[in-house]
């Protein structure tokens, strides 16, 4: 049977690549994939070019061609090889999680050349791509009139129906909202290994218990893929021992970069997301784990035994996620405010809330109430200002400091929950102690303070 000509190109035909071209197919779009080294299962259903030029030649123009291939050095080697082959018009789209500054300046390279470039976040994994992803795209208004209906219609919906696919902007602005997503998405999983912990470690409660407790928080607020995925996780057993998996698997926390990437662009803008750093920070850790082995030798490793009430003590950990996933959220948000400024992306946070419903790795209920309350008030400066988020942290406050407090007493660490509640607990400061720290920075180097009661810079000859 002749297959109908191909809509869209594709380079690299990995997991990712794969599973988008047969969503891409299931949607009634041919695809046409190039790979120079094709791992294609038997009975795939995609046409493969012999050759780059052949995967161009075979395109309709304007061309639209999708990159799939790690980012970085193979994304430069994709665009390069394709470029003597495209012409004026033609769509470049590079669904890899690159580097929003590396998706800035394709974006004016390539455009000076009349192609318009996509910089388009991916979010869902394997079993996304293949049958819904979560989709942010950023670059060429141009790209995107011409991509929506066919990125709208292979991407996740949400349970109103909308398709999780949306412009965030023009520039690196799509790859950009990938790159907090993925920081949030580590300082849930964060935030999620910690509370396991103060059940485990903390509160001795056997492993398929916790699953329970997980699986039960799954039917309420904190309702997400990610705490689904976990009660799956703690219930799986070992054919081999019979033990818990969990407890057989390395505790190295393993990375590829993009929560750093985020980290990085947060100290680089001055903008606090203490949540997402203690999460990156604690995967920097557990790295060390010959490190530690010794160390719990020397220091003693052990954890103090808990006397309170249990059930009051799974409840008010249960809270505690609540709150910190609320307060990292916020960070995440008041990230992108301040980037949206700087670097012009006019971002829409309703919608990045919106994209982030359904597909996508932090997929959670609490993003239809992060939705309503930017729809509500588009400028909301902090997530924590909004009525409905003030009331669900305010009021668990008490279960939120208790947790620590036991976390605290019994030794356990909970770094990402912990930089959660100062992250709170220093918004709400009208004041903090920078006076001290500027009235230093003045004694040993003069350089100067503000006043509260008068205006103008001093300085003071401090005896
Ligand atoms: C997604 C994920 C994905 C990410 C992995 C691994 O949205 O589908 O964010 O893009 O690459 O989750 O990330 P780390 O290896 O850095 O943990």
């Amino acid at each position: 049977m002749t297959r109908s000509p191909a809509t869209i190109g594709l380079l690299g035909l990995g997991v990712m690549g794969r599973s988008l071209a047969l969503n891409f197919e299931r949607h009634g779009y041919r695809v046409s994939a190039y790979d120079p080294m094709p791992k294609i299962p038997t009975g795939f259903p995609v046409g493969v070019s012999g050759s780059i030029a052949e995967l161009a030649a075979g395109l309709p123009l304007p061309r639209i061609i999708l990159i799939m291939v790690p980012a970085g050095e193979a994304v430069e080697t994709a665009i390069a090889a394709l470029l003597p082959f495209l012409s004026e018009g033609d769509i470049l789209i590079d669904g890899g999680n690159s580097h929003f500054t590396d998706s800035e300046r394709r974006m004016r390279s390539l455009g000076e050349k009349g192609v318009h470039f996509m910089g388009l976040g991916v979010s869902g994994g394997e079993s996304g791509a293949l049958w819904g992803p979560s989709l942010m795209a950023g670059g060429s208004d141009v790209a995107w009139v011409r991509m929506r209906s066919i990125l709208q219609s292979i991407a996740a919906k949400a349970p109103d129906g909308r398709a999780c696919a949306a412009w965030m902007g023009k520039g690196g602005a799509g790859h950009y909202v990938k790159m907090v997503h993925n920081g949030v998405e580590y300082a849930d999983i964060q935030l999620i290994a910690e509370t396991y912990d103060f059940l485990r470690r903390g509160l001795r409660i056997p492993t398929g218990e916790i699953a329970e407790i997980f699986a039960r928080w799954n039917e309420g607020e904190l309702e997400s893929y990610l705490i689904e995925i976990t009660a799956q996780i703690l219930r799986q057993v070992d054919d081999q021992s019979g033990l818990p998996l969990v407890d057989l698997i390395l505790d190295e926390a393993a990375q590829k970069g993009t929560g750093k990437w985020m980290s990085q662009n947060a100290l680089e803008l001055g903008v606090p997301i203490p949540t997402i750093q203690a999460a990156l920070e604690s995967r920097f850790l557990s790295a060390r784990q010959a490190d530690r082995k010794l160390a719990s030798k020397i220091l003693g490793g052990e954890i103090a035994e808990f006397h309170g009430d249990r059930e009051r003590a799974v409840g008010c950990v249960g809270e505690a996620l609540l709150t910190s996933k609320i307060s990292s959220y916020a960070q995440g948000f008041g990230l992108m405010h301040t980037a949206s400024a700087r670097y012009g992306y006019h971002f829409d946070f309703a919608e990045i809330a919106r994209v982030w419903r359904a597909g996508c790795i932090i997929r959670a209920g609490l993003l239809e109430e992060m939705t309503a309350a930017f729809t509500r008030n588009p400028g909301l400066p902090n997530l924590l200002l909004d009525e409905t988020f003030r009331e669900l942290v305010t009021a668990r406050q008490p279960a939120w400091r208790e947790t620590l407090r036991t976390a605290i007493g019994m030794g356990i660490p909970m770094p990402a929950t912990g930089a959660s509640l100062a992250y709170f607990d220093g918004y709400r400061s009208e004041r903090l102690p920078a006076n001290l720290i500027q009235a230093q920075r003045d004694f040993f180097g003069a350089h100067t303070y503000r006043r509260v009661d008068r205006e103008g810079v001093f300085h003071t000859q401090w005896e």
